[in-house]
């Protein structure tokens, strides 16, 4: 990739992809010549995650193939770190409620105390995801609830076999 190229990261533990990732990608992919879509390898947050590393970056991969400047890795340092090795000059997230907005704020500044360079960007939910996490995804899944029109066919199927009771 050309040196003055736009590289961005969308960064996430994405347990599972939803359709409001999928949007933020999306969007980015119009905004950057590339997006390296960064999947957390290690979680240290919250414990273990439903899919494996493997798996969540399978289900990105799938749901971003038509996205020609849309690549899909794990990363397991810090986001800085895997955004400066990457030639990134922003990270993207998405901004769902005002709750988002604390969490968001104590990252963005750990991470432009640890590299000032790299911007972090922020784009606002679409309306009809401004609710939807992973978290409520899983929950809706393991009691039997509809999900398909909030994650791809793929991740609803895989979610219903490995949590439904
Ligand atoms: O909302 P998520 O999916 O838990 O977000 C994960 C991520 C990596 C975007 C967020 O934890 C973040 O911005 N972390 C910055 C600090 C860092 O580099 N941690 C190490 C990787 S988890």
């Amino acid at each position: 990739m050309a040196p003055d190229n736009r590289i961005a990261i969308c960064p996430g533990t994405f347990d599972p992809v939803t359709f409001g990732h999928l949007d933020v990608i999306a969007r980015s992919s119009k905004m950057y010549d590339l997006v390296i879509v960064a999947v957390v390898n290690l979680p240290w947050r919250k414990g273990s995650t439903v899919f494996t590393t493997e798996e969540r970056v399978g289900f990105l991969e799938g749901a971003t193939r038509d996205l020609g400047n849309v690549t899909v890795e794990p990363f397991s340092t810090l986001l800085v770190d895997f955004a400066r090795q990457r030639s990134a000059m922003a990270i993207v997230k998405g901004l769902r409620a005002i709750s988002d907005f604390e969490y968001e704020l104590e990252m963005n500044q750990l991470n432009r105390r640890q590299d000032p360079e790299i911007e972090s960007v922020y784009l606002m939910a679409s309306a009809k995801y401004s609710f939807l996490s992973s978290s409520g995804i899983k929950e809706l899944a393991t009691f039997g609830g509809d999900i398909d029109d909030l994650v791809p066919a793929e991740v609803s199927s895989a979610l219903k076999e490995r949590l439904s009771r």
